[in-house]
């Protein structure tokens, strides 16, 4: 069996998330890998459609081979997948995991579109994430002015009609570093109800960075300019993960703030610096500070390998 589908089944059993988290450079998945390893915490290495042009194919792969010498619970993930042929070309590449994004399609189209990629990613042992619901804000290039919760019996359909492996579902949390203007809630009504369909059924949470205010201060005092900036609340996420079946937690925008504060900071104090390493390997500390916090203090996946 894949993997990474047992290490989702222990995290259902015993209540803890795997960390998902984004990388975009070298340094950005050393900091992961660092901190998944000194806290022995399986966790998830994703790359968007972006990050994945940005970085190339085989520098992509030669970097998740590089990470998992280093520390072997480590799964490549493609995040937010559009298209069946990017999910193939993933899957083709020797991805652990895809995702496939149908969210704002049709439902009968999202049904067929992540159909399709289970079919094919399923010859290969590979897991499939599909997406029901929208995030409000900013996902995939398509803006919703709103939320769009999944419908908890769609879920239970989609589920049952395209094989998916896990689900991603919308009960609040959206991408970016502006989450909230009012109140700062999850629909734990709507989580409930997925679950009372579909018992024991992976869910995942994208959109979970909290975007800590510590963080946000330091940013802005080195130059940044990033006001009312707000993330979701750790006490939300862990009631998510410890009282129900959320065992995949998204983090990007946590992970770009801390490595750029650093930047921010080194180049401010040290107006003379120019070797790279200096506010890079700064960035990756701080990434790997960030990544301890998450998997010791709010996904508990420290100390959950294998
Ligand atoms: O969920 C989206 C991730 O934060 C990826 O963002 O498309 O800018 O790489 P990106
Ligand atoms: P954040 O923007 O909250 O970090 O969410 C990242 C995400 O969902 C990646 O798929
Ligand atoms: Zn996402």
């Amino acid at each position: 069996m894949n993997r990474l589908k047992e290490y989702y089944k222990k995290a259902l059993q015993n209540h803890f998330a795997l960390g998902a988290f984004n990388f975009n450079n070298m340094e950005s998945l050393q900091g992961i890998v660092n901190g998944c390893k000194k806290t022995n915490a399986p966790a998830i290495i994703a790359v968007s459609e972006g990050a994945l042009s940005y970085i190339g194919d085989d520098f992509i792969i030669e970097l998740a081979k590089g990470a998992k010498a280093s520390f072997t619970h480590l799964f490549l993930h493609l995040d937010h997948g559009k298209s069946f042929e990017i999910c193939k070309k993933a899957i083709d590449l020797g991805f652990d995991s895809v995702m496939i994004d149908g969210s704002s399609l049709k439902f009968g189209e999202n049904i067929a579109l992540t159909k399709m990629v289970c079919d094919y990613a399923h010859k290969f042992d590979v897991q499939v994430e599909g997406e029901l619901g929208q995030l409000k804000g900013i996902e995939d290039n398509v803006y919703a002015s709103d939320h769009h919760f999944t419908d908890p019996l769609q879920a239970k359909i989609f589920v049952e009609r395209t094989g998916v492996d896990s689900l991603a579902v919308a009960i609040g949390t959206s991408h970016g570093a502006y989450k909230y203007q009012g109140e700062q809630t999850l629909r734990f009504d709507i989580l409930q109800e997925i679950e009372n369909l579909l018992p024991s059924f992976p869910l995942v949470l994208h959109g979970a960075s909290t975007v800590d205010k510590e963080l946000v201060d330091k940013f802005n005092s080195y130059g940044g300019k990033l006001e009312h900036a707000v993330g979701v609340p750790k006490d939300l996420l862990i009631e998510a993960i410890k009282n129900h079946n959320i065992v995949k937690i998204n983090t990007d925008t946590d992970l770009r703030l801390a490595m750029t504060m650093q930047v921010r900071k080194v180049l401010s104090e040290n107006p003379k610096e120019f070797d790279l390493r200096k506010y890079l390997g700064k960035g990756r500390e701080e990434i790997e500070r960030v990544v301890m916090d998450k998997n010791q203090n709010l996904l508990f996946s420290a100390n959950k390998i294998d």
